[in-house]
């Protein structure tokens, strides 16, 4: 006779009512696979009562009200952010329930006190939800490649920013209105500055970074660069370079306590498997000392896909399986340095505008560049009777080499609206 797993929802947004309703729809397929039988038997929201069936779920007005709730062994929180969900998962951990989340901000920023709290109280902290949606990339770390060193993780970690630069390319869709989509179909935050400036996927990446060097979450010290600046004619030049520009959140193993961990738009060849993920997807390129490269795709964002990563981690508890929520003891995470880009080498992709007066003969250019044979290719085009917009193509250089170049076009203060992205080559 199997036992049962008592599950209950605190917070019925776009992931929670997902939850619920695999919950509820796929509940017997869900209990062939797994070793407990798993009941949904409460939920806590603010809103949306009208969603919940009463007649077989219990509907707690107060979402502190879960943890003191003797009935429920598990406890999946999709409410987001860090005050109540926050609150939550420690009180829950310490009554010692189950915890399982899809809320980046909160183990970015606390996943070291609540992975310690887990341990003390002997419960599963589970948040594969977190990072990448649908794509099982935490279990993937943790358990199918557990034995390899993961030196490095390219990652397209946020549906939609994703979703954003896709619709911009494919359709010529404009910025704004490419969000406005993304936020209709669920997939934006609450607050979508937090998708488009990359704090999302800087969240995802430091829960990343830690599993693969098994350190301490370091979410403070991410070099984090958002999509704004990201124009339709710089999607256009860097297609005519043969590039697509995707948000990437990048980790680079550097020594034994070294790392680098980044988000910043990017370039990278339009023959490379992440090119080619587009939509809301997400795609993880990883390399392992011993499986080589790995690459995962799947949905990144959305209710289903998401609340998809949640039920299994509810499957694993039920199954007794408990990995360490950042793939070591929390006692043997290492604090490791991250460092910054200054010594990053790599080629470069740089627009500007400039008036046609100034730019005649293009000698300004001996002023920007100081061996102007790094420009490797170049797209002048005119924008009006006044004004040229400039694509360049740079060499691989130094980043400090770089920073040169724009206080040059500073200095100049001739060149308006001036972006510089980074072009990423996997293949060094
Ligand atoms: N806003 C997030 C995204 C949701 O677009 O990826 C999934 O974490």
């Amino acid at each position: 006779m199997k036992k049962t797993l008592n599950v209950a929802i605190a917070g019925l947004g776009v992931v929670g009512s997902g939850v619920y309703e695999i919950l509820i729809e796929e509940i017997d397929l869900i209990n062939k696979r797994s070793r407990q039988n798993i009941k949904l038997i409460g939920v806590a929201s603010r809103s949306k009562k009208d969603f919940v069936d009463r007649k077989k779920v219990k509907y707690f007005d107060n979402i502190l009200d879960l943890v003191d709730a003797q009935e429920v062994d598990v406890i999946v929180e999709t409410i987001g952010g860090e005050d109540v969900a926050y609150e939550l998962c420690k009180q829950a951990l310490k009554n010692g329930k189950h915890f399982v989340t899809a809320n980046k901000a909160m183990i970015a920023n606390h996943g070291m006190e609540l992975a310690d709290l887990a341990s003390r109280n002997n419960v599963s902290l589970c948040f594969e939800a977190a990072v990448a949606g649908s794509i099982p990339i935490l279990k993937s770390l943790k358990e199918g490649l557990v034995a390899n060193k993961i030196s490095k993780i390219y990652g397209i970690l946020n549906g939609t920013c994703n979703y954003i630069l896709s619709k911009m390319e494919e359709d010529n869709l404009d910025f704004k209105v490419a969000l406005k989509q993304a936020q209709d179909l669920g997939y934006a935050e609450a607050d979508p500055a937090f998708d488009i400036e990359n704090t999302d996927s800087a969240h995802k990446l430091a829960i990343l970074a830690s599993i693969a060097k098994n350190s301490e979450v370091d979410f403070k010290a991410l070099h984090i660069e958002g999509i704004t600046k990201i124009s339709i004619n710089d999607i256009r030049f860097a297609g005519e370079f043969g590039y697509k520009i995707k948000s990437l959140g990048i980790f680079e193993d550097i020594s034994e306590n070294e790392i680098r961990q980044s988000v910043y738009p990017a370039l990278i060849k339009k023959g490379e498997k992440l090119a080619t993920v587009g939509d809301s997807y997400n795609a993880i390129l990883s390399y392992g000392n011993n499986c080589k490269w790995n690459f995962q795709v799947g949905r990144g964002a959305g209710s289903r896909p998401t609340a998809s990563a949640v039920v299994a981690d509810i499957v694993d508890i039920a199954n007794g399986s408990n990995p360490f929520p950042f793939g070591c003891d929390v006692k043997d995470l290492k604090i490791v340095k991250t460092i910054g880009l200054q010594e990053r080498e790599g080629a470069y992709y740089l627009r500007f505008n400039i008036q046609k007066s100034f730019a005649q003969n293009k000698e300004f250019l001996n002023k920007i560049f100081s061996d102007i044979s790094i420009i490797e290719q170049s797209i002048i085009k005119e924008i009006d009777a006044d004004n040229f917009i400039y694509a360049l193509k740079l060499a691989k250089i130094k980043e400090t080499q770089v920073n040169e170049i724009l206080a040059n076009i500073d200095n100049l203060g001739q060149i308006t609206d001036v972006n510089l992205i980074r072009i990423e080559d996997f293949n060094k």
